[in-house]
């Protein structure tokens, strides 16, 4: 049977958070609680972008003082999201939204995303976008915090990501792995197969090729550059330590300047 190629996140929401399931999402949200409340005098309402299942959102969520809204491209992962708020009882108020067309019009004191979501954007451009659009929605004084990967973290982890496989439920599947150091784009390509929980046959199978395109912090520092954003900070990792051109995943803090 050849396999249905699908959106990503799409076949890929079911088998996210077995996936995930070495990724210290409490320790990552105290991480991102710490940076609002040593940059930002009295942090409320908040957005996170690109949410995926909601892990991180329903860890703040936990610490409530917050009031929080989640979302994210895929309505596979945000179904999953609202489940698990309602499993939790928890108050995070999940929709989903492309951070590309950010069409929120209430304004909020920080935005953050995380985990490499921002790699998604493959073109400078789009950066640029996604900056301004937030931008136009933060309060005065107000933060965007996201991560990205490097170069240095696609050249460190392609070996380790790639042939990897697993099962996750009724779920079977298989990932491939390859980074293009010359374009800088890193390729995941996930084979997954439904199986019958019986017989343990295959009755569906998909395909999700995910493209994300790695920046160095001399290229993230020069499209900030071009905003209205005041820097903040630059993390490296998970602490507050600077970054610098070999840190493999770096933090960024910026500022809405606006003080209408
Ligand atoms: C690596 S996952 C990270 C999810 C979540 N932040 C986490 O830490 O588990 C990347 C997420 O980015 C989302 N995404 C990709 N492009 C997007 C876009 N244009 N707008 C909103 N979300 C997007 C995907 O749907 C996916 O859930």
């Amino acid at each position: 049977m050849k396999p249905e190629q699908k959106d990503i996140y799409t076949s890929l929401a079911p088998l996210y958070d077995t996936l995930m399931g070495d990724v210290d999402y409490e320790s990552w949200a105290d991480f991102i609680d710490e940076i609002m409340q040593t940059h930002h005098y009295d942090p409320q309402n908040i957005l996170e972008l690109a949410c995926g299942t909601g892990a991180l959102a329903l860890s703040l969520a936990e610490l409530e003082c917050y009031s929080i809204t989640a979302t994210d491209l895929s309505a596979s992962m945000i179904k999953i999201a609202q489940q698990k708020a309602a499993e939790f009882e928890l108050n995070v108020d999940f929709f989903p939204m492309n951070y590309l067309d950010i069409l929120i019009e209430k304004k909020f004191d920080c935005i953050y995303t995380v985990f490499d979501s921002v790699n998604y954007l493959k073109e400078k451009e789009e950066i640029n976008t996604f900056l301004l659009n937030t931008y136009r929605i933060l309060n005065p004084g107000g933060l965007l915090i996201y991560d990205f990967s490097t170069p240095k973290n696609s050249l460190e982890s392609v070996d380790f990501l790639n042939n990897e496989e697993g099962v996750a439920g009724k779920y079977r599947y298989f990932r491939n792995s390859r980074y293009d150091a010359k374009e800088r784009i890193h390729y995941n390509e996930f084979e997954i197969e439904e199986l019958d929980q019986e017989t343990g046959k295959v009755i569906n199978s998909f395909r999700e090729i995910h493209t994300q395109r790695a920046y160095s912090l001399h290229e993230m520092l020069s499209i900030v550059e071009q905003t209205p954003y005041h820097l903040v900070a630059k993390y490296a990792g998970f602490d507050l330590i600077d970054a610098d051109e070999n840190s493999a995943r770096v933090t960024m803090v910026l500022k809405c300047q606006n003080l209408q």
